[in-house]
């Protein structure tokens, strides 16, 4: 046997008997979510598109006082800023609890009237902007009104969803049709499409979720809601037990008090009702219009 035969056996005796495992077989097998959560580590490792955060929508104050819904000169403006001062300090002790009274809900305020044309845009308007200059709180503005939207017209935001989007699409997240605003501590909820079932939307449990998400879970959110009026539509009333406090605008001299006593008649026994007489042009002191009322708290704004 020569060199090359002795090398050639040699090999022989060194080969396995069987043929070796394919290779793939040889490396011990990940179990499949191993590998999802690689691919996945992988993909987060991957520079990601930049979410937008849309800027805050503008509050346009001259197109607010075009409206009507702020006082025009300045003079009137420190009036009326003393009034709502008076008319939301009672509001914010309710909905934090130290006025020793409990109202279930007490952080929702509902804004309302019993017929149309009282002033309840102007009043939730103003309280809202006003609420919203609390340190502690933030304020959600809900268009409830739904028929009317005046809140959504005169701040543009017609055509966005709204109130009546989030209730009818169980699709849609509450939180996704809060807009921020320019203004501190302040967010707007637009009213949406009119919907030909939105006394049922308002009455149905889909609600009391929204607003419970809308109410953000805390007591330092405040929601304020301007309704359409309680005599004039079936809604509001709905709208309205939901609420923890309850502010009735009574416009001076044009409400009848027929109107007034059957609004209230409608409202629960455990909310916080306060009236107020609008568009006075009496001093607070010699009105006593609402004398007979007085289980409510009330409060008087001029005409400004
Ligand atoms: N205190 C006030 N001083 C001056 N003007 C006011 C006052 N309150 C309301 N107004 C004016 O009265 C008109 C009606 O007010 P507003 O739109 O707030 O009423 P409303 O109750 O919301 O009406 P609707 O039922 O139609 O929604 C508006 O032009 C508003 O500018
Ligand atoms: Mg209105």
């Amino acid at each position: 046997m020569n060199i090359v035969e002795k090398a050639a056996e040699k090999l022989k005796t060194l080969q396995p008997e069987q043929p070796l495992p394919p290779v793939d077989d040889a490396v011990p097998r990940r179990a499949p979510h191993t590998v999802e959560r690689l691919q996945e580590r992988i993909r987060m490792a991957e520079p990601q598109p930049a979410v937008e955060i849309a800027p805050p929508w503008h509050v346009d104050e001259r197109a607010l006082q075009r409206a009507g819904l702020l006082p025009r000169e300045d003079g009137a403006g420190g009036r009326l800023a003393d009034e709502v001062r008076r008319v939301k300090r009672p509001l914010l002790d309710n909905a934090c609890g130290k006025s020793g009274k409990s109202f279930q809900h007490g952080q929702r305020i509902v804004v309302t009237s019993a017929v149309p044309g009282e002033g309840k845009t102007f009043t939730a308007m103003n309280l809202a902007l006003s609420l919203a200059r609390e340190p502690d709180f933030e304020v959600l503005l809900v268009d409830a009104d739904i028929p009317k939207s005046d809140i959504t017209q005169v701040l543009g935001l017609q055509g966005r969803a709204g109130l009546m989007e989030v209730l009818a699409d169980e699709r849609r997240r509450p939180a996704d049709v809060i807009v921020r605003t320019d203004v501190p501590n302040l967010s707007i909820v637009p009213a949406g499409e009119r919907h030909p079932l939105t006394a049922e939307l308002f009455g149905g449990r889909r609600m009391q979720y929204v607003l419970e998400e809308l109410g953000g879970h805390d007591r330092h959110r405040l929601l304020v809601f301007d309704s359409a009026p309680l005599l004039a539509t079936p809604e509001s009333p709905i709208l309205a037990t939901h609420m923890g406090q309850v502010l009735m605008v009574v416009g001076a001299g044009r409400t009848r008090q027929h109107e007034v006593v059957q609004a209230l008649e409608g409202l629960g026994e455990s909310q916080y009702v306060g009236l107020i007489l609008n568009m006075s042009r009496l001093p607070a002191i010699e009105n006593h219009y609402y004398s007979h009322y007085n289980h409510y708290s009330h409060y008087q704004f001029q005409d400004q």
